[in-house]
C-alpha cells in the first residue's frame, strides 16, 4: 500500500534529493544540511504537503541515506523514498519509475528549493491540468549575460529580454514525462529540457523569488535570513 496524502489528488511530486552539495562546502548530502535547525528536505517536503491536490510524494535520496530519510520524513508527511542516481536525471528517473498508477500530473521539484511557496507548486499543477504538456516557473534574467570562450574572453552579449531563469517545480502530463525520460540519452540539468527534445511545447508561468535553489553558502545564509524574518512564509503564500 502506497503512502498517500490526498487519495483523490491528481498530482505526484518527485523530489530529487540525492545530490552531494559540493558547492555548499564539505558536509552532509545537500538535502540533509540544516536550515533553521531542520534539513532542507524537511522544509521542501512540508511545503509540498500543503498543496491539496498532491496525492503522492516520491523522494530520491542518497543511496546510503534511504532509511534515515524515511525516518526523518515520517513525522512530516506520508512519502516514499527510493535510492537516487549519480546524476540528477537518474534520480528523477528512479523516482518516476516508482510512482504508482493514479496521478496523471507529475511535478519534479528540487529539494534544494526549500522555501518554494506552496502557491507556486499549485500554479504549476494547475497549468498542466488546464492542458499544458509541460509547465515551468521562470523569472526574467536581471543581469546582462555574456557568452565567453574557455579562456574567459567575451564572445558576445546575449539579448536578455528573451532569456528566462528556470526554477522548479516543473510540471508534466505523466505520459509526456515518461516518454521524455525513455528517450533521454545525455543527462540534462532539468526535465523540461528532455521534453523539448521530444518536440513537445513547454509553457512558462511566473516563478517566485522564494523558489531560489540553495546551492552556495550565500544562498543558505539568505534562506536563514528569510525564515528568521518571516517564519510562516510558506503557509501564508498558499492562501494569499
Ligand atoms: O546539482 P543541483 O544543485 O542542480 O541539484 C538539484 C537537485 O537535484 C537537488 O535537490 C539535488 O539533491 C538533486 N540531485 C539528485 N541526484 C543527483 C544530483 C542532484 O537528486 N545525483
Amino acid at each position: 500500500m502506497t503512502a498517500q496524502l490526498n487519495p483523490r489528488g491528481d498530482v505526484a511530486v518527485l523530489v530529487p534529493a540525492a545530490g552531494a552539495g559540493v558547492r555548499l562546502g564539505p558536509g552532509r548530502p545537500k538535502a540533509l544540511r540544516l536550515l533553521a535547525g531542520e534539513p532542507l528536505l524537511v522544509h521542501a517536503v512540508r511545503g509540498i504537503s500543503f498543496v491539496p491536490s498532491v496525492r503522492t510524494i516520491m523522494v530520491a535520496a542518497p543511496a546510503a541515506e534511504v532509511d534515515a530519510v524515511r525516518e526523518l520524513l515520517a513525522p512530516v508527511a506520508p512519502v516514499q523514498v527510493v535510492p537516487g542516481g549519480a546524476e540528477r536525471q537518474a534520480s528523477v528517473a528512479a523516482a518516476l519509475a516508482a510512482v504508482p498508477t493514479g496521478p496523471e500530473i507529475i511535478l519534479v521539484h528540487d529539494a534544494a528549493r526549500a522555501l518554494t511557496p506552496p502557491m507556486l507548486i499549485d500554479s504549476v499543477a494547475a497549468a498542466v491540468r488546464a492542458g499544458a504538456a509541460a509547465a515551468i516557473p521562470v523569472l526574467p534574467v536581471v543581469d546582462t549575460v555574456k557568452e565567453v570562450t574557455g579562456d574567459e574572453l567575451v564572445l558576445r552579449t546575449v539579448d536578455r529580454s528573451r532569456l528566462r531563469a528556470v526554477q522548479t517545480p516543473q510540471g508534466f502530463r505523466r505520459s509526456v514525462l515518461t516518454a521524455a525520460h525513455a528517450a533521454a540519452d545525455d543527462p540534462l540539468t532539468d526535465d523540461a529540457g528532455l521534453v523539448e527534445q521530444l518536440g513537445e511545447p513547454v509553457t512558462c508561468i511566473p516563478g517566485s523569488e522564494y523558489a531560489f535553489k540553495i546551492t552556495r553558502p550565500f544562498d543558505l545564509a539568505l534562506a536563514e535570513h528569510l525564515l528568521a524574518e518571516s517564519p510562516g512564509q510558506a503557509t501564508r503564500t498558499l492562501s494569499s
